[in-house]
């Protein structure tokens, strides 16, 4: 799919991708690399003529409906009259899968083409980032840019910012496992942060197995890995960043036969990624289980 389309009577169409970090959060917040990847799921926003000020007509984001935040970031980027705005998402709120980091990108995007030009990456980084602020306050900044670029990341943080460079990374058969909770950045950062430096070895050892897994996530030796997701939620655990909800999802992929399970972003609630052989029989045992479940690939950078 093109990130922009136009349809009759004016439209215009933008997707962005939500994101998820699959392996080196929390060690990144002290200088260690991490990886992240643009999903196959995410957000889009329609513009459409309307008579009066602008509004956005629907939202079909589970809260979003009366948000003034979300009245504030269209009114950002759009015209303050003419302009209805629908917006679309396929990613789950508040579990770490950069959902407004992918609507701050999208409505960059349609902006740009309502005014019938396109928004190249520094201005979907730039505008998408300011959108980003009216969410969040202050934002890591990694999920609007990982929205903006696609493809695989490996990242670091720099003084503005994270520092990103495309990574190659070989088809994974990851599925996504929703623990049905949210967990809050800010305060699970605070938290490691409190534990220092008694967790510095752990991180560091985070930071050591990113590194070591590169070529194995170029090449797609899933067993590797596996082995190096399951290290890593070890290290996750040790910083005290799992949950009760997250290790029995990591134990319930395992005992269904992937290759490794850990938890994805913050912690404290939010998703599992799980690297299975067969993902549809991961998903089929997590439907069952009455486990929100679905598999997720690399949207292209
Ligand atoms: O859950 P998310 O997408 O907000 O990820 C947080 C990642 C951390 O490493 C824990 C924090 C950060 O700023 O990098």
């Amino acid at each position: 799919m093109d990130a922009v389309t136009r349809g009759p009577g004016g439209r215009v169409q933008a997707f962005a991708p939500g994101k998820l970090i699959l392996l080196g959060e929390h060690a990144v917040v002290y200088g260690h690399p991490a990886v992240a990847i643009a999903v196959d799921r995410g957000t889009t926003v329609e513009l459409s003529p309307v008579d009066g000020p602008s509004r956005v007509l629907r939202a079909d984001i589970p809260g979003a409906e009366g948000d003034p935040r979300l009245a504030a970031a269209v009114a950002s980027q759009v015209p303050a009259r003419g302009v209805g705005v629908t917006i679309r998402s396929t990613l789950p709120v508040g579990r770490g899968m950069g959902s407004s980091g992918a609507l701050a990108v999208a409505l960059v995007r349609a902006a740009a083409a309502w005014q019938g030009r396109q928004a190249d990456l520094d201005e979907c980084i730039q505008r998408g980032f300011q959108v980003e602020r009216i969410f969040h306050g202050t934002p890591s900044g990694l999920d609007h840019s990982v929205s903006a670029r696609g493809g695989a990341l490996a990242y670091r943080r720099g003084p503005d910012g994270p520092v990103l460079s495309p990574l190659q990374v070989a088809a994974l058969p990851l599925v996504v496992l929703d623990t049905g909770l949210a967990g809050d950045t800010a305060t699970l950062v605070a938290a490691v942060r409190a534990r220092r430096p008694a967790v510095d070895p752990a991180l560091a050892a985070i930071g050591a197995l990113v590194t070591a897994l590169l070529p194995a996530l170029a090449t797609g030796d899933l067993p590797t890995l596996g082995r190096g997701f399951t290290e890593n939620q070890r290290l996750l655990q040790a910083i005290g960043v799992s949950t009760p909800e997250i290790e029995a999802l990591v134990a319930f992929a395992l005992a269904q036969g992937a290759h490794g399970a850990k938890l994805a972003g913050a912690g404290g609630g939010g998703v599992v990624i799980a690297l299975h052989p067969e993902p549809d029989a991961l998903l089929r045992a997590a439907r069952e289980r009455g486990v929100p479940a679905f598999s997720v690939g690399v949207w292209p950078g």
